[in-house]
């Protein structure tokens, strides 16, 4: 029997059927503290995070909706209407950004990998505090007018949409892997 804190990472799930309640208050604060435990090189803390909820997330869909046919003329109604209702898959949405600087020791790549491991420490915590979790991106989230839309200089990048809430129905089974598939001894 391995550390509790192993069994519970073997156990990490994504939860693609959210629904209300969201975290909120105090608990929301200590799962962003999590994030902010990421290793970061130099302690640049290049990342924030954007809270979606409510109202805004039907401002969200509207940007979506707008954005896409702005990328694409040719976009049908239907999948117009499909972006536009993407935000409410659940009741919170939370987006991880890659605030990415220049520095002499840290090339992007390094920001970039800090916090994407923020939003796994996110979802574990969501998880452990019986909350729910799903990392998702898209062509939406590379669109240059939902970046400026939600506020995103030239520079950074939107790591993810982290939908969160509480998971509804039964959770899919955890996939099991063969550890040698992906890990080999180099001599
Ligand atoms: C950067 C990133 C972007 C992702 N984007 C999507 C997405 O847009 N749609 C989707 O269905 N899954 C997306 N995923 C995968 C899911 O978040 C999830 O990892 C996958 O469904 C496997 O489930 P699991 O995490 O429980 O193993 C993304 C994952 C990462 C790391």
């Amino acid at each position: 029997m391995s550390h509790p804190v192993t069994e519970f990472l073997l156990q990490r799930n994504s939860f693609a059927r959210l629904t209300s309640p969201a975290p909120e208050g105090e608990l929301l604060d200590t799962l962003f503290q999590t994030a902010l435990r990421a290793p970061d090189h130099a302690m640049l803390r290049p990342w924030r995070y954007l809270v979606i909820e409510g109202d805004a997330l039907k401002r969200l869909g509207d940007l979506f909706a707008s954005s896409a046919l702005n990328a694409d003329p040719d976009l049908s109604p239907a999948q117009q209407e499909k972006c536009r209702k993407m935000p409410t898959r659940a009741p919170m949405i939370i987006v991880a950004i890659a605030s990415t600087q220049e520095n002499p020791k840290v090339p992007e790549i390094e920001q970039i990998v800090s916090v994407g491991v923020g939003v796994g420490y996110l979802l574990v915590a969501l998880q452990a505090e019986g909350f729910g979790g799903m990392w998702r991106t898209g062509p939406l989230a590379y669109n240059p007018e939902v970046k400026k839309g939600l506020g995103l200089t030239a520079e950074e990048h939107i790591a993810g949409f982290l939908y969160v809430g509480t998971p509804e129905g039964k959770p899919k089974a955890v996939p099991t892997h063969d550890v040698n598939t992906y890990v080999k001894k180099w001599n």
